[in-house]
């Protein structure tokens, strides 16, 4: 069979939303980028190609995330390895680093809280090869897979499994997180792709959502280098509470941003 048949057949027998997955999943079989299949069209392919794809997609059928099917997923031009013990590095999250970027000087040192799959510090590892990086997480699973990664992309980072914070005496100029920020009364209305299939670990918090911005605030002012700053990504109904919580701990915020999507995502401190 052709692939542009499989596509066809494919695309009839899944909800026009999943479209965009279909079509990772036959790249990954073609060995292209999603734009790259009209390319190959053509290409005749196995029988045993064609029983691995549908039953990837029977997988996507019962709502697994393409990434996990494919254990892997791009981040800030990297191909990262995911897999269930880590949350899906989202796009949105390269914003975070964009902005990450524009402010840290070539040799910064960097503590990223949280870091899952090692997406954030390895996409700023690999724009500041100076910078001295340290990430954290209280998965082992997720520190096994945010190592394997950073190995693979060449980066240094000292990765530490802790309750946020590393039990040692460094500052940092930036200190960066994308915590969870789930609320348990928002969890049970998330889509199944995220609720049933990524960690409850990586997206849950209490306190409404608030639980990690209000511990990594009290925790960050003896940890930051003078002029240093906290980064986060939070909910997009989450800014005002952020912000106030921030400035009751005696933070200043020097960033509000949205995301491409135009919805309240980033903000920025310093201690005063
Ligand atoms: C929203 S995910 C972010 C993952 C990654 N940084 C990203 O942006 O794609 C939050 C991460 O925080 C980790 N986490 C949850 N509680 C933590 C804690 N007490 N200390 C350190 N990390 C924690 C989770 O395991 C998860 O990897």
């Amino acid at each position: 069979m052709k692939a542009e048949l499989l596509l066809a057949e494919a695309l009839a027998a899944t909800p026009q939303p999943d479209a965009s997955s279909v079509r990772l999943l036959l790249a990954e079989l073609l060995d292209c980028s999603p734009v790259e299949i009209p390319l190959k069209g053509q290409v005749e392919l196995s029988a045993e190609s064609i029983t691995r794809f549908w039953d990837w997609h029977a997988r996507l059928q019962q709502a697994e995330p393409p990434q996990y099917i494919l254990q892997k997923a791009w981040f800030y031009g990297l191909e990262l390895t995911v897999n269930p013990s880590v949350l899906i590095p989202r796009p949105e999250t390269e914003g975070l680093v964009e902005l990450a970027l524009g402010l840290l000087k070539p040799d910064a040192g960097i503590l990223e809280i949280g870091t899952g799959s090692g997406a954030i510090a390895i996409a700023l590892a690999t724009h500041l090869p100076q910078a001295a990086l340290l990430a954290t997480d209280s998965s082992p699973a997720a520190l096994e897979l945010a190592r394997r990664n950073a190995l693979a992309h060449g980066c240094h980072i000292d990765f530490h499994l802790c309750d946020l914070f590393p039990d040692t005496r460094d500052s940092f100029d930036l200190i960066i997180s994308n915590p969870p920020y789930i609320s348990e009364e928002e969890f049970a209305s998330l889509e199944p792709r995220v609720r049933d299939y990524e960690p409850r670990q990586a997206l849950l918090a209490k306190q409404d959502g608030l639980e990690f911005y209000h511990r990594i605030l009290r925790g960050a002012k003896e940890r930051l280098a003078p002029g240093g700053r906290v980064l986060f990504e939070h909910g997009a109904t989450q800014r005002a509470a952020v912000r106030h919580l921030a400035q009751t701990l005696g933070y200043s915020c020097f960033l509000a941003q949205n995301d491409l999507a135009g919805r309240e995502r980033y903000l920025g401190f310093t201690h005063i």
